[in-house]
């Protein structure tokens, strides 16, 4: 039987619902029941009642995400070797003496970080409302922001406050210079830039828009006729054709492509539904902690 209609089969018959983040491959994307980035993929794990088990395109930190949201039903992941190299850039020893060092601060966790270091912190964000999370916690001397230091950046920005940030971030986005930014504007000088905020400083300066890849959606669905240099993985460009088919995307040079994204695979997935592994299991005591922090988000 050709592969795709042998999924669908299957996650029909195990009431499997499949979630795939927007830098999964294209034929990942065309599959799933549901594409999107962290924040809405984390809302959809929430909202599964119907399904048994959750098959998650992505990579780890994202299915243990939607296993703590989801602590009664099985969720798969196609390759449980897909990480997240910034989520492992600081572990929950690290934050404790980072916490001691700063004494009663609030520690805000971006979603791409480890359950140990959730359970650790006192509210999640992701990047498409990390603005607003920060701003929740009111006007206190202190607050604490790991991993990613770009993304912390980019909220101290817009806030005009500091934060105190741990020094992770993406080596994928870190890669992105203004130099290639300024040679695509060159090559395509009615195109608007859109860059993650991922990316440092200094990228996000030479950019006209900073958006969370959800964000980027919205924006070319908002403004379906224009063209876009696109400074995010690759994979965004699949999601970006389906939303507004009429505007042109292209891509920087070279382009951003998260390996650990890339392992997902239409036999992996497939594999996954038959043997119903590998499952992405979470500590009971850890997911606890965890949870709180995800759910503070949730309920902004
Ligand atoms: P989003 O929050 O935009 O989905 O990004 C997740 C991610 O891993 C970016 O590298
Ligand atoms: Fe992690 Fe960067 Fe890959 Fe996103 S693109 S999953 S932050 S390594």
């Amino acid at each position: 039987m050709d592969i795709k209609k042998a999924i669908d089969t299957l996650r029909k018959e195990k009431k499997a619902v499949i979630l795939a983040h927007t830098y999964q491959p294209p034929e990942i994307q065309a599959i799933a029941d549901f594409v999107g980035d962290s924040y809405g993929l984390s809302v959809k794990a929430s909202q599964v009642e119907e399904a048994e088990m959750i098959v998650f395109c992505g990579v780890r930190f994202m299915a243990e995400t939607a296993a703590i949201l989801n602590p009664n039903k099985r969720v798969l992941m196609p390759d449980a070797n897909a990480g997240c190299p910034m989520a492992d850039m600081i572990d929950g020893k690290q934050l404790a003496e980072f916490k001691a060092a700063h004494p009663g601060a609030p520690v805000v966790c971006y979603v791409n970080s480890t359950a140990e270091v959730k359970a650790g912190s006192t509210i999640c964000c992701t990047s498409s409302n990390a603005v607003k999370v920060v701003k929740s916690l009111g006007d206190v001397p202190e607050i604490l922001f790991v991993p990613d230091q770009y993304l912390g950046r980019f909220v101290e920005k817009q806030l005009g406050r500091k934060l105190v940030l741990w020094n992770g971030c993406c080596p994928i986005h870190r890669a992105l210079d203004p130099e290639s930014i300024q040679t695509a504007k060159q090559a395509y000088p009615s195109a608007k830039v859109m860059v993650h905020p991922e990316t440092r400083p200094e990228t996000q300066a030479a950019a006209d828009y900073v958006l969370a890849t959800g964000q980027m959606i919205d924006l070319v669905k908002m403004q379906p006729q224009g063209d876009y240099i696109v400074g995010t993985e690759r994979g965004i460009l699949h999601a970006l054709q389906q939303a507004a088919p009429a505007s042109k995307y292209f891509p920087i040079e070279p382009p951003l492509i998260c390996p650990d994204m890339k392992k997902t695979t239409l036999e992996k997935l497939l594999n996954s539904l038959e043997t119903e592994t590998t499952q992405v299991t979470v500590a009971p005591e850890v997911a606890a902690g965890a949870l709180k922090a995800i759910q503070a988000m949730l309920a902004l």
